[in-house]
């Protein structure tokens, strides 16, 4: 009999479904309703460094993090720690699948020592979101990239459970860096984050806010760095993340070697539904394809796999045939 079982980050999920951290995954009843609905494992709102940072007593006057944004103030002070480590006992306590916490952070420092209280209140994992937006003109790129080794060196002698790491796709070398973060002692690498997305108003004339959600063809980088790293970085998980809106993105997905794969956009904007809806799919395109166990497709078409892997690599179009409706006459070199 088909079955969708999986594991990830040493944990048993029954689907490879997993919500992403938003405020879809802020409240033990929300989270409890996407456990009914048939989701695998769940990652909670994120907590900010900067949350930590400012409800520590020792470090409320550090003045950096005074100097955080009004955004970032005002939700440190509606949402106390307390009130986060609620959050993952609260669900863990409701649901049976896999709770992964989430800190959103961008340096390493003593906030990571707070990850332990994270543990203790139960979490399964904790998935660190990371990202160095870094204005210095005089910035030196592999001093940037040995911040992320940090973080996750301080978080891995803070906690036991299993890491994960959520990061953005701009880097030039995204495969050193994921070889590193896997070296410093994270277990899976989560590809890859959505950020705010500035935009600006040509009627006001001022800046607003860009699109929120992803859409379905923001997958593509997806599946090539997911086909990469799940292939040259020896024991790490890969788990896709962005522009994964149906049962179809979600198989490429695992073919192109992830371990499991994360939805976010899709449910904000198709609600809790979807996820039955990838779960049946997906189990009849096993079954159409003799495929039992999601194990027997992992990978297929990684670039470890695939015959031409230089497939994945190719970047740059060469020539376009706009009259060939069937894309073959798309030539491309790397
Ligand atoms: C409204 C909204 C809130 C989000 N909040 C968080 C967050 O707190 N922490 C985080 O790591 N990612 C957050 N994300 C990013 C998502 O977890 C996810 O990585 C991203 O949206 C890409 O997945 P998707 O294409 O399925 O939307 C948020 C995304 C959205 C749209």
């Amino acid at each position: 009999m088909t079955t969708l079982e999986t594991s990830y980050l040493g944990l048993k999920l029954k689907n490879p479904i997993i919500i992403s951290s938003s405020g879809l995954t802020n409240s033990a009843q929300k989270n409890l309703a996407l456990e009914k609905a048939g989701a695998g494992a769940i990652v909670l709102k994120s907590l900010f460094e900067e949350q930590i940072m400012m409800n520590s007593t020792n470090l409320l006057h550090h003045n950096d993090y005074t100097k955080a944004s009004d955004y970032i103030r005002n939700y440190v002070q509606a949402h106390s720690l307390t009130d986060y480590i609620e959050l993952v006992a609260e669900s863990k306590r409701l649901c049976s699948i896999p709770i992964i916490a989430s800190i959103n952070c961008y340096r390493s420092g003593d906030w990571a020592t707070f990850a332990h209280q994270i543990e203790m209140a139960g979490a399964n994992a904790i998935e660190l979101n990371i990202f160095i937006l870094n204005t210095d003109k005089h910035a030196n790129s592999d001093a940037v990239e040995q911040e992320y080794v940090n973080i996750v060196k301080q978080t891995r002698k803070a906690v036991t459970i299993p890491i994960s790491v959520k990061i953005g796709q701009q880097f030039t070398g995204l495969i050193a860096l994921s070889e590193k973060i896997i070296g410093a002692g994270a277990n899976s690498i989560v590809l890859f984050n959505r950020f705010y997305q500035p935009d600006i108003d040509l009627k006001t004339i001022e800046f607003k806010q860009g699109e929120t959600f992803s859409c379905p063809s923001d997958f593509s980088n997806t599946l090539r760095w997911t086909s990469l790293i799940s292939s040259l970085i020896k024991d790490a998980n890969v788990v896709s993340s962005t522009g994964i809106h149906d049962w179809e993105n979600g198989a490429k997905a695992i073919l192109a070697g992830a371990q499991a794969f994360e939805i976010c956009s899709t449910l904000y904007k198709n609600g809790n539904g979807v996820i039955s809806e990838i779960i049946t799919c997906m189990e009849s395109w096993m079954e159409q394809h003799g495929y039992l166990t999601v194990n027997e497709f992992r990978g297929k078409l990684s670039y470890g796999n695939i015959s031409n892997p230089t497939l994945y690599e190719r970047s740059q179009f060469m020539r376009y045939s706009s009259d060939d409706n069937s894309h073959k006459g798309e030539i491309y070199f790397s």
